[in-house]
């Protein structure tokens, strides 16, 4: 018997995923429903590991993250939780064991896979996806593998608001070169920094009026396989969001001199002829995707880029499984 098919306990992982059409702000704090839609890859190199088990004898739920107990991240844990402990008509608590591989939202969608299996309840792809939404809304993209799209819905109960397939990895194998240009938790993590830029931004509205364009764009480039033009459409996407984050009052600075100089020696590449394109999310990091076959040339120019700490590197990977 697997971990997995024991009663009261279940594992799973989830992948990292990059939104290559960004998530920034939000519809309904409460529901956690993004004021956006959003499209993402998956990833199979970085990823949490999450067991879930069911502990009678717990009067709290308890999280061991990385081998450290994290009572200050269980309130947003035992939420997610709750919403599947209402489903099962239990009340039991339970002990959440979680090992990052990389800083990632996508823990929320290994927990909701393991917490599901633990509860021995079975839910769409789709629930999965709407209950990990209420964790963290880029985790609800991580429930899927390959290309991703999360829609923003309009329905006030948040139903509609989920994420769904929109290719598989094997289809378009692009791959990922993270240049890691600072360690360490960020200054200002995005949920504080949404709601800034959404009460503060002069850029805002535009952000997410633009959205739907950039969604349409992105779909029609993927379903093409068109490089260029994903290329186009998620570093223009990337860039208005942190121009949103800019403009913020007080401003969110989320790069240093090295995200900068990665940026420019992606767009140097691309000029070049290499079939690469940046993304950077809520931090210093820049993530540079690659057209099959050109992952180490893009991984030799970022180790060069001065101020360059570590590059990790991974392909698309599946969704989120149970182990
Ligand atoms: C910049 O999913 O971390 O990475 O829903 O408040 O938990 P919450 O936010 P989160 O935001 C991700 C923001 C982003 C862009 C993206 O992943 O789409």
């Amino acid at each position: 018997m697997t971990i997995s098919e024991q009663q009261g306990r279940a594992a799973a992982r989830a992948g990292a995923n990059f939104a290559l059409v960004k998530y920034w702000g939000k519809a309904d704090a409460r529901l956690n429903v993004p004021a956006v839609g959003s499209i993402s890859i998956t990833l199979d190199a970085l990823f949490t590991e999450t067991e879930v088990e069911l502990v009678p004898k717990l009067r709290s739920d308890e999280l061991v993250l990385d081998g450290k107990r994290r009572d200050e991240d269980l309130e947003k844990i035992s939420a997610c939780v709750d919403l599947l402990r209402s489903k099962a008509g239990v009340d039991t608590r339970v002990r959440v064991t979680s090992r990052n591989n990389f800083p990632t939202a996508s823990g929320f969608a290994a927990l909701v896979r393991a917490a599901e299996a633990a509860f021995g309840l079975t839910l769409t792809s789709r629930e999965r996806s709407i209950v990990a939404r209420q964790g963290s809304g880029s985790a609800a993209r991580s429930i899927f593998g390959g290309f991703v799209e999360m829609h923003a819905g309009s329905s006030p109960d948040g139903s509609d608001s989920f994420a769904e397939p929109l290719l598989e990895s094997a289809a378009w194998p692009l791959e990922v070169v993270i240049a890691v240009t600072a360690k360490g938790e960020k200054e200002i993590g995005s949920r504080s920094g949404m709601t800034r830029s959404a009460s503060s931004s002069p850029y805002y509205a535009a952000w997410v009026s633009g959205q739907p364009a950039d969604l349409a764009a992105a779909r029609a480039a993927i379903g093409a396989r068109d490089f260029a033009a994903l290329a186009g459409v998620a570093e223009h996407n990337c860039l208005k969001m942190h121009a949103a984050a800019l403009a913020a009052h007080p401003p969110l600075v989320y790069w240093n001199g090295a995200t900068v100089e990665c940026l420019h020696a992606v767009r140097r590449l691309r000029a070049a002829g290499v079939p690469v394109f940046f993304t950077i999310d809520a931090g210093p990091q820049l993530k540079a995707v690659c057209a099959p076959g050109a992952r180490a040339e893009v991984e030799r120019a970022l180790r060069a880029v001065p101020g360059v700490l570590d590059v990790l590197t991974s392909a698309l990977g599946p969704g989120a499984e149970l182990r």
